[in-house]
Formats: C-alpha cells, sequence, structure tokens
C-alpha cells in the first residue's frame, strides 16, 4: 500500500475510487437482439422499446437506488451468435438478466446459458413452447404458441375454409412448431390439410413450392413464418395467379412485411400481440411516447420489448437484490403487470397468458380484424 501510495498520484486514485463507484451505480442488463440481418425489423423494433423503458426507468429514479445500464449486442439475425454474446454477457459485462430474442430458435439458442449460469432471461416475443421449457430461470411474457396456432385454425374454420395448405420454414423452430399446432387444432375440428410444402430461411424461390399447393386447390394457405420469405410468398403466389387468403402469426409482423409485398397480400389475416390503433388509453400513451421518441409508430415488438424491461425493473424491485435466485422468484411472482400488451401473470411454466390480436391486409396497410381471448 505504501508503494501504491507513493506510485500513484492522489488524483489518479480518486479517479480510480471514482470510476469504480460509478460503475456499481449501474445494474447492467444484456439484450440481444437482430438488429441487422434478415430480421432486423425483429431487433430494431423490440430494441426501440426496451430502451424506451430503460430510460422510462431510470428518469424515474431507476431501481434499488442505481441507473439500469442496458448492453445491447446485434446477433445479425445469425445462428451461432446468441450463445456467444449471451457468453459474454455473463462472463465480461456481469449482467444481472438478459432480455431477448423475438425469434425462438435465437432464444433456444441463449437461454441453456443463462438457465446453467441462474441468469434469469426473459424472452419479449419468442412464442414456442421449448423456450421456456430450457429450465427454471427463462421466462417469456407472451402467449405461446399452441394458443396461437388454434387461434388461426379456429379463425380459418369460422371463414368456412375447410382446405387449407401449409407452408413451412424448416429452419425455425417457431415456423415448425406453429404448423403443427395449427394442423392439430385444424384437422381435429373438421379441417383438411389439402398440401404441405417446405422452405428454408434466406430462400427467394418459391414458386415450385406454390405451383404444388395451386394444384391441391386449397381454400386458404397457412404460412407460418417470417415477414421477409412471406412477403416473397405473397407475391410470387399471386403471380401464379394463386388468388386466395394466405393466413400467419406473428412472425409477419413489421412494416417491412408490407414495403415488399406491396398489395399482394390484400385479403390475408395473421394473428399477433398488439395493435396501435387499440383505444385504450395506455396503449395510446405509449404510442405517443414511442412516436415523440423515435418518430415512428411501434409494431408488437416494440411494445413487447417494453413490457419485458419493465417486468424485469418491478422483479428487481420487489427482490430487493439483484442476487440471481432471488431475482428468479421475483420475475416468477410477477402477477397483474398492467403492460402495454395486456395484462400480465406468468404461470407455473413461465409463460403468459394473453389476448391475441388478427390483423387483416387491406390497400396494402394492416386493419384490425378482431381480439380473442385466451
Ligand atoms: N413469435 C416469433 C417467434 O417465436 C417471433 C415474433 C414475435 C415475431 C412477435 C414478430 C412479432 O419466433
Amino acid at each position: 500500500m505504501r508503494l501504491l501510495r507513493s506510485v500513484l498520484s492522489p488524483v489518479l486514485i480518486v479517479v480510480a475510487l471514482a470510476t469504480s463507484a460509478a460503475a456499481q451505480d449501474r445494474i447492467k442488463v444484456g439484450e440481444f437482439a437482430s438488429l441487422t440481418g434478415g430480421n432486423a425489423s425483429f431487433g430494431q423494433s423490440s430494441h426501440k422499446g426496451t430502451q424506451l423503458a430503460i430510460e422510462a426507468i431510470n428518469a424515474a429514479g431507476g431501481v434499488l437506488g442505481k441507473n439500469l445500464q442496458l448492453i445491447t449486442e446485434d446477433d445479425q439475425s445469425l445462428a451461432g451468435q446468441p450463445a456467444t454474446i449471451v457468453q459474454k454477457f455473463i462472463a465480461e459485462d456481469k449482467v444481472v438478466a438478459v432480455l431477448g430474442e423475438v425469434a425462438s430458435s435465437k432464444s433456444l439458442e441463449a437461454a441453456p446459458i443463462c438457465q446453467q449460469n441462474h441468469i434469469p432471461m426473459i424472452s419479449p416475443a419468442s412464442t414456442n413452447p421449448k423456450v421456456t421449457e430450457v429450465g427454471d430461470y427463462i421466462f417469456r411474457i407472451c402467449f405461446i404458441d399452441p394458443f396461437q396456432g388454434t387461434v388461426m385454425a379456429k379463425f380459418a374454420l369460422a371463414q368456412g375454409w375447410k382446405k387449407v395448405a401449409v407452408l413451412t420454414d424448416v429452419k425455425q423452430d417457431y415456423s415448425v412448431g406453429l404448423a403443427d399446432f395449427f394442423v392439430k387444432y385444424f384437422t381435429a375440428h373438421g379441417g383438411e390439410i389439402v398440401k404441405e410444402q417446405k422452405y428454408s430461411t434466406g430462400d427467394k424461390d418459391f414458386k415450385p413450392q406454390l405451383t404444388s399447393l395451386k394444384g391441391a386447390q386449397p381454400d386458404a394457405i397457412f404460412v407460418p413464418g417470417y415477414y421477409a420469405e412471406v412477403a416473397l410468398i405473397g407475391k410470387q403466389a399471386r403471380l401464379l395467379g394463386l388468388k386466395v387468403p394466405l393466413l400467419g402469426g406473428d412472425g409477419w409482423v413489421g412494416d417491412s412485411l408490407l414495403k415488399v409485398a406491396g398489395n399482394s397480400l390484400d385479403g390475408s389475416f395473421f394473428s399477433c400481440h398488439f395493435s396501435a390503433e387499440d383505444k385504450s388509453p395506455a396503449v395510446q400513451d405509449f404510442v405517443a411516447k414511442f412516436r415523440a421518441r423515435y418518430q415512428e409508430t411501434p409494431d408488437d415488438m416494440a411494445a413487447l420489448g417494453y413490457d419485458s424491461a419493465m417486468i424485469l425493473a418491478e422483479a428487481i424491485k420487489r427482490a430487493g437484490t439483484t442476487e440471481g435466485d432471488k431475482l428468479r422468484d421475483a420475475i416468477a411472482a410477477t402477477k397483474n403487470h398492467p403492460g402495454i400488451t395486456g395484462n400480465i401473470t406468468l404461470d407455473a411454466q413461465r409463460n403468459a397468458a394473453k389476448p391475441a390480436v388478427i390483423l387483416t391486409i387491406r390497400d396494402g396497410g394492416f386493419k384490425f380484424q378482431e381480439t380473442v381471448a385466451p
């Protein structure tokens, strides 16, 4: 110590102390998201919502007398990245919790690492059931695909569409799972799957599959994919003279869908989590704040990102600590959280039962169709 004192000037010591005090004043939260690449619209949106929540929490005094520090990493929509990022969050950044991802396959990659390290992870938007089955440190604040698949199967049956074809993205756990849940309910309630076809994320030409589906003369086609491919599928279907409605799930969400698809998805329907047209004061207040901050209208991932960060902050407050086990218990105890995407209560499987919103596409724009209770 005497040596230290003689080597370090008083000024340096003060700076060093101040820096470590500042670091201790912050509670670090890791967020991994697809800010670039094939699913960039998912990551950019969820990040904006998450960031807005963190800013609001800190403006209101933070949690446990400290500010939250959001450390965001871009997984570039690439498999392999979530694992690397989450390892870094835990080993180097020493985050107390992880927020992410939107796409189920990405969350499934990160979840085992968070589970092993007893770091709670909250996915804002991954709907595949397997995500939270990884373990008791893994949560989500959205509904799951057995519900979403049932919602769309019931909707198809209610329209009188008895013969449906299915086009699945085999590279996404989300797509494979949702197709499965849709088919189970649909066929158990009088519907018939007249043809199934597959594609892979990143494909650009869907004409062979669509030609085969057309031959089966379906009343509608269920396409539980992500917006980038669905937009091309919509365009190519119309080029081939396939005029039946396409049906989908939350993976369709994003303005990018309509930018590429134009009017080709008019008359189609999909389920999702949120509508900015919702007149409830909570939604309208959120929409106004989001527009003021980013000059754009929030979509589902933005609202879910916001809710996920708010639920984490509330849990840290209730836990009174950021220690992994206690924070886990506090997140698990989330009840009646007044979220932007609805009331959020986490069940024993760490999932949330919430209403789904069905949107339709008309004149190249999204229009509210109906809300379906869980
Ligand atoms: N539910 C999708 C998945 O699990 C992701 C998603 C959620 C996409 C919300 C858009 C909006 O992969």
